[in-house]
């Protein structure tokens, strides 16, 4: 496994892989759900490149960006471990040079659910996905479904800049207990993370409810808000069910539906979903036309 920093050094050993490249960007702190990525890019293309990069301009002022946790020779030593060929670690120096001014924006999707409580937040996601998808030249690039609205953002841009690449969306990988695996679940003490679970509890109860028959949207959300409401260390930013493809709030009946949440559980944010209605509860596979499979 290579490891390289430089743009000159990543095309150089990129230029060198076998073809099909997978591609799996990240932030670091590499839990199970990265891993399922890795495994996923494994299975169906020659070569596996990961990035680990921690994206500056996709927190806010007031979140997390300096204590994001981070562990690079234990993230090294799981990707090795998964038989990946090449991993790019730049510098924010690397990915914004001085002078940058050129940001890539998906409009519409990005002012709903997450969008809403995180100006900004898209805007950096996009615009550093474009310039590690440039860098790199991947056939296939993998996301997790955990989140949800980076995904679709991400499948809607690849769509609106007619992008050659192909967008895998993994299932979330949970712990025994139901909590979404997340880096940021690190913070949680140890009350904190017991309570954590209560985001699992009232995603199911909705979906228990729809499998049962409900199909009322409003009805949904009250359902996930009274399982919310019984926790004390929660406190709840939204909860949502909403289109799958538009990310609008739902009203009156609804077939395929995101059920989505963002909790604070002491002072960490956590969201989660699912996706009720598609087939294998996560956003189908993007392939561009014209590629070949
Ligand atoms: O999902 C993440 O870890 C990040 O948002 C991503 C896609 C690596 C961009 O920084």
């Amino acid at each position: 496994m290579r490891v390289v920093t430089t743009l000159e050094d990543l095309r150089r050993a990129r230029a060198a892989l076998p073809e099909p490249v997978g591609f799996v960007p990240t932030m670091g702190y590499l839990h199970e759900g990265h891993l399922a990525l890795v495994r996923c890019a494994r299975r169906e293309n020659a070569s596996v490149v990961v990035s680990i990069f921690v994206n500056p301009t996709q927190f806010g002022p007031d979140e997390d960006l300096a204590t994001y946790p981070r562990d690079l020779e234990r993230d090294l030593a799981l990707l090795e471990a998964e038989g990946v060929d090449l991993v790019w670690t730049p510098t924010p120096e690397v990915m914004y040079p001085p002078g940058f001014q050129t940001w890539v924006t998906v409009e519409e999707l990005t002012r709903e659910l997450e969008g809403a409580y995180r100006p900004g937040h898209f805007r950096g996601v996009t615009t550093v996905v474009t310039k590690l998808l440039a860098a790199v030249q991947p056939q296939r690039a993998y996301f997790g479904q955990k989140d949800a609205q980076q995904a679709r953002v991400i499948i809607q841009m690849v769509r609106d800049l007619n992008l050659p690449v192909e967008i895998v969306v993994c299932p979330t990988v949970r712990e025994p207990d139901g909590l979404a695996m997340s880096s940021r679940n690190t913070y949680l003490n140890p009350e904190e993370r017991r309570a954590a679970t209560v985001l699992y509890r009232a995603l199911q109860a909705a979906k228990q409810a729809y499998d049962a028959g409900e199909r009322d949207a409003e009805r949904l959300r009250a359902i996930m808000r009274e399982v919310l409401a019984q926790e004390p260390l929660a406190r709840v930013q939204y909860v949502s069910c909403a289109d799958p493809d538009t990310l609008r709030e739902l009203e009156g009946p609804v077939e395929r539906a995101l059920l989505s949440m963002a909790v604070f559980v002491g002072s960490t944010r956590l969201i989660d979903n699912l996706l009720l209605g598609v087939e294998g509860g996560v956003y189908p596979r993007y392939r561009p036309p014209g590629l070949t499979p």
